[in-house]
């Protein structure tokens, strides 16, 4: 009977020393069980911020005392912090689930980086924003937008602000001014030198004060003219030094050689193609005669000796010449059945000065003309 009273006192003892224990170890285990979770769910859930770019919460961070990995359900999660929201994971023990969130939080705005003033002019439209580039610490697009009023239409200094907003709605702005102006031509100044095409040869045709150069000389044939204005006053020196070394060397060989018509002006020509124009007519006369502006004469560069009669070709000096004249610096202008290419008659008489390259031209006796030779034409419109 003792016996059994102390069983029954006993019984009791030990059942709530063994549950007391339970708990106890429990609560040592794991303190979240002892908080309070709504009981048709048994399911915790605990919100944790964080900022862009910080490093994932640990399940301690939970404030588990468990080392297990959390489960996120968003996947990818390391890459997606990078974009403020909120996401959601599992700390599983046992049966019961803690369910967390993370909230990823952005405070930093974006930088707009390289704002300058932009200048352009009337009509001439400017991608403002593409001006700009915008930094932000999130991976999200970010909004750019231009506040203020302007057009690219009329004339002013627009004071504008470029605005940038990032998912988070974090807002930086910027100021600058569109400056529109007005378009001035500036001319030319008169002595600059343009390159206007490049011949068939592919030597550039360059304009200078109205006057045509390729390679470095003048060009005067019935594609391009001189300017009236455009006088040497002579024949020039260089034309003329060759001429009188050229004149030095036929003496030795006993022939005379005399300019017979040198320089001309722009009207002295005028006045002596309007001549030929009346004797022979406009088709006839341009076919020996270059009109006004056209005349290598007016270069004063070239120059016609002795006789104006094709037969001189044939005579001594005429044949001396042809076969001499490139060791002087001077070209055979116009030579036989070239009229096609160089627009005139075949002229013995007509010399001009170019240096050097006259012996290119010579070509061991076979005359090419400085139109082939530049690649050009000669032709009136
Ligand atoms: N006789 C040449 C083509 C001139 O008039 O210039
Ligand atoms: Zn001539």
């Amino acid at each position: 009977m003792k016996n059994k009273k102390i069983i029954l006192f006993l019984v009791p003892v030990i059942v709530f020393f063994i549950v007391g224990s339970f708990f106890l170890l429990q609560m040592k285990k794991e303190s979240f069980s002892w908080e309070r979770v709504p009981m048709a769910t048994n399911i915790y859930k605990k919100n944790i911020e964080i900022s862009l770019g910080e490093k994932l919460p640990t399940s301690k961070d939970y404030g588990t005392q468990f080392t297990n990995p959390i489960l996120w359900l968003d996947k990818d999660i390391e890459e997606k912090i990078m974009k403020a929201g909120k996401y959601q994971g599992i700390i599983s023990f046992g049966h019961t689930p803690i369910f967390i969130t993370l909230s990823v939080i952005d405070t930093q705005p974006p930088v707009i980086q390289n704002v300058e003033n932009i200048t352009t002019f009337i009509g001439e439209e400017v991608d403002l924003k593409s001006k700009v580039t915008v930094a932000d610490n999130s991976k999200e697009d970010i909004e750019l937008i231009v506040k203020g009023d302007y057009s690219f239409h009329k004339e002013g200094i627009y004071p504008l602000i470029y605005e940038a907003r990032d998912f988070s709605g974090n807002i930086s702005t910027a100021n600058f001014q569109l400056i529109v102006k007005k378009k001035v031509e500036k001319p030319l100044p008169s002595n600059s030198s343009t390159t206007i095409m490049k011949t068939t040869k592919g030597y550039d045709i360059t304009k200078k004060n109205g006057v045509y150069y390729i390679k470095g000389f003048i060009i005067a044939n019935k594609s391009y003219a001189l300017p009236n204005t455009y006088t040497p006053g002579g024949l020039t020196k260089e034309t003329t030094a060759a001429f009188d070394k050229m004149k030095a060397a036929a003496k030795k060989e006993g022939i005379n050689l005399n300019i017979i018509s040198g320089y001309r002006s722009y009207t002295k020509q005028q006045s002596t193609y309007n001549r030929y124009v009346n004797r022979d007519g406009k088709k006839e006369a341009d076919r020996y005669s270059a009109r006004p502006g056209h005349s290598e004469h007016q270069t004063g560069l070239a120059f016609d000796v002795n006789s104006l009669e094709q037969s001189f070709g044939n005579t001594k000096t005429g044949k001396w010449l042809s076969e001499n004249c490139y060791k002087y610096g001077f070209i055979l202008r116009y030579p036989k059945g070239k009229e096609n290419i160089t627009g005139y008659m075949y002229e013995p008489w007509h010399f001009r000065y170019i240096g050097n390259e006259a012996k290119e031209l010579y070509n061991n006796g076979n005359w090419i003309t400085l139109e082939e030779y530049l690649g050009i034409d000669s032709k009136y419109d």
